[in-house]
């Protein structure tokens, strides 16, 4: 039986690594005095993917086998369907003072302890072929393979006792763990649900997609990537109050939950979607919304890759199921919202703009055509940009 109920998480079982309160104060004590790993901001946010579970049925940053088994061929080694590397990795001069067995501190930037790892396993980071193999360039202009290289050269892997996944989180309203989105969906009584992967303001074609996919779910979990975007995107509180006035004014409550979820964004394209999809379903969420360039950036991968990965998938090892949307516009021929699959209109009647288009017409004080964004939206992001974000 699945946990409330729901489809059952990745690998049957939802992950906890946070210590009870019982073991904290002298998990605390012993860490003061333990070698002190600070973490990257990407392993910050895996961390606390980890530790609630999110990232089920992994219980540790990943052992070599782990690893190579995920690059080359998109699996654990125990098998089970996986399409990105979660690391924790120091440099060479670190991993020589680090015994196996030991423990070490894993902290934030401002030195706050987090977790403690038991160290187990310490293999050379293959970069190149991460990469290659996940991010299909080894270019430093794309944004996820910059931070890759500059990791760690050394991976480190072991038991992990979390104390706290994240000192002064944000939004914390909205931040729920998978148990808690799963109670969430339970109480509503919503047996489907479509999650909604986004790190952007949600504009017109957002809007159609997810409520065509409501259209076919019982409920709709808006879940937004909160945690390290690149330079360049739209600030998570920005964001934040976007997704805010747009549900209260153009969405039913009783079918929609805002829920954040505080990952990294790795722009890895269609590894990454298959990344967001397998994530999502240990949040209690049956089916997933895939649209054109799903976790893409610049022209590295094919508008529909990150659909056609899905295909190379047996549907039960990933369990949940991808809505599949081509790219929406508004057609003024038919007054409506369309894609090329539900229209026979010209590109000249389609409403379609850049990001940088849209960044400058927001950046003079104008709102973008309400075909493109509400705009309430859009003055939301008028204001921001005059504040200077
Ligand atoms: S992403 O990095 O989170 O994928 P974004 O926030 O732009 O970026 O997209 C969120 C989701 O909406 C993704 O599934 C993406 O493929 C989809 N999407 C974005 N714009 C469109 C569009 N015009 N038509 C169809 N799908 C879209």
């Amino acid at each position: 039986m699945s946990v409330h109920g729901l489809i059952p998480p990745h690998g049957g079982k939802l992950v906890s690594l946070v210590v009870p309160d019982g073991r904290a104060s002298e998990l605390r004590a012993a860490g003061a005095k333990l070698p002190r790993i600070r973490l990257t901001e990407r392993e910050q946010c895996d961390l606390e993917l980890l530790a609630v579970g999110a990232m089920s049925p992994l219980t540790s940053f990943m052992t070599e086998p782990d690893f190579h088994s995920v690059c080359d061929g998109m699996k654990l080694a125990s098998g089970a369907a996986w399409s990105v590397p979660v690391t924790c990795s120091v440099d060479n001069a670190a991993a020589g003072k680090i015994e196996l067995g030991g423990k070490v501190a894993l902290t934030d930037e401002k030195d706050r302890l987090l977790a403690v790892m038991t160290v187990e396993e310490k293999y050379r980071h293959d970069k190149t072929k991460e990469c290659e193999k996940v991010y299909r360039t080894t270019e430093d202009a794309h944004p996820g393979v910059a931070v890759t290289k500059a990791q760690g050269d050394v991976c480190l892997s072991g038991p992990l006792d979390v104390l706290t996944p994240r000192h002064e989180p944000q939004y914390t309203k909205y931040r729920l763990t998978p148990a808690q989105t799963r109670a969430a969906f339970n109480e509503r009584g919503w047996k489907t649900v479509v999650a909604f992967q986004t790190r952007n303001p949600i504009h017109r074609a957002h809007e159609y997609i997810t409520k065509c996919a409501l259209e076919v779910c019982d409920g709709l979990m808006v879940h937004p990537l909160v945690g390290e975007t690149q330079k360049g995107d739209i600030p998570a509180d920005v964001r934040m109050k976007c997704y805010e006035v747009l549900l209260a004014n153009y969405y039913s409550p009783k079918n929609t939950l805002l829920a954040v979820w505080p990952a990294a964004m790795r722009y890895a394209g269609p590894r990454e979607a298959i990344l967001h999809a397998l994530i999502r379903k240990n949040y209690g969420v049956t089916h997933f919304i895939v649209g054109r360039d799903h976790a893409g950036v610049g022209k590295y991968y094919g508008t529909y890759d990150a659909q056609k990965l899905f295909d190379e998938f047996d549907p039960a090892a990933l369990g949940i199921t991808p809505l599949k949307f081509e790219n929406s516009f508004w057609c003024r021929k038919s007054g409506s919202m369309a894609t090329a699959k539900t229209t026979n209109s010209t590109p000249d009647q389609q409403v379609s703009l850049s990001g940088t288009a849209v960044r400058d017409m927001l950046a003079k004080g104008e709102r973008p055509p309400v075909e493109f964004t509400r705009p309430e939206i859009a003055d939301i992001l008028i204001a921001s940009m005059k504040a200077g974000g």
